[in-house]
């Protein structure tokens, strides 16, 4: 089963009003989704404003493309979000940008499609790539990878107790029969598991883990953010929204890093800083996580670049 779903798209008023400065500026949307961040920003620009939205989803890239038929100020680009600079001026997009977003993870859409295999809640191939044209799928990399890479994945990634056993199991039902669906992967975890958690699917770390490793998502995420340094002109914004620790760690240890000065013998800083934190971290409020749930765990972090 499959469930209908678009994206709500999360503290979309609050990341684009930390994002837009200038009305008249170049803003990149880095994770345009379903577009709900990118038609908020178009509507704050002025007629001589532009945004270039980008996503590695095919579907993602259809529903862009209508965005650039309705709005000439908006184009797409179909890539890794880290290599956003090099495929701006790819596009002849070559002036400093005036904001960058990425509002990171899935979008409800490839969550909620049983046939993108993201989802332990219903049964569809075990693929969970993004970009379903790149890379191994889930299903594809269980079949071959080394007990100890997928324990590795499990634990580092998903944060899993009981990494060991699942790894342990997957491998040992693997020698009799592949892994297909994700039901088969559901299946597997929770015989593998002693006990259950009764807040959580035994599968969610698991799934999680596996997502996160077949993306490349963190890396991704620290290589989007190094970029930002280049390509932002100074005063240029740099909104960020996680949804998990792992990825806000990252967010948060660079910003914190790139705002600090280096001290030398004598405790002079060494050079400039390259980015300025803007304000605290921002969560969602009450009512938008009654409407939206999947808003709770959202933090948004922002950062300047420097002049
Ligand atoms: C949370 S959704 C964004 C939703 C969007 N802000 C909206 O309001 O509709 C994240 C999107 O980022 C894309 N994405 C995630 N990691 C990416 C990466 N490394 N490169 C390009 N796109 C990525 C996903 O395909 C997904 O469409």
């Amino acid at each position: 089963m499959t469930v209908d779903s678009t994206h709500d798209t999360v503290l979309r008023d609050e990341a684009v009003a930390a994002l837009v400065g200038d009305s008249a500026g170049i803003y990149v949307d880095g994770t345009f989704g379903r577009g709900g961040h990118s038609r908020a920003i178009l509507a704050r620009l002025s007629e001589t404003g532009r945004l270039i939205g980008i996503d590695r989803d095919a579907e993602a890239a259809v529903y862009a493309a209508r965005l650039g038929e309705e709005d000439a100020r908006f184009s797409f680009i179909r890539a890794a979000f880290s290599g956003w600079g090099a495929a701006l001026a790819e596009q002849g997009v070559e002036a400093p940008i005036d904001g960058v977003l990425f509002d990171l993870g899935v979008s409800s859409p490839q969550l909620d499609q049983a046939d993108r295999g993201f989802s332990f809640r219903f049964d569809g191939p075990l693929d969970m790539r993004m970009d379903q044209g790149r890379g191994p799928s889930a299903a594809d990399w269980l079949a071959v990878a080394e007990e100890e890479d997928i324990r590795d994945v499990l634990f580092r990634l998903g944060e899993e107790r009981f990494a060991r056993r699942i790894a342990a199991a997957i491998v040992e039902r693997r020698r009799e029969r592949p892994f297909i669906r994700t039901r088969d992967l559901v299946d597997c975890v929770i015989g593998a598991i002693p006990r259950r958690d009764p807040n959580k699917h035994p599968a969610t770390r698991t799934f999680q883990a596996i997502r996160l490793f077949i993306n490349d998502e963190l890396e991704e995420i620290t290589r989007a953010l190094e970029q930002s340094l280049a390509h932002l002109a100074p005063g240029g914004r740099l909104v960020v929204i996680s949804f998990h620790s792992l990825e806000d760690r990252i967010v948060k240890r660079f910003m914190r890093d790139h705002s600090t000065a280096g001290k030398d013998f004598f405790g002079n800083p060494t050079g400039p800083v390259a980015l300025k934190r803007i304000g605290k971290a921002i969560r969602a409020g009450a009512d938008e996580v009654r409407r939206n749930p999947r808003a709770r765990s959202a933090i948004m972090r922002v950062a300047e670049r420097a002049a």
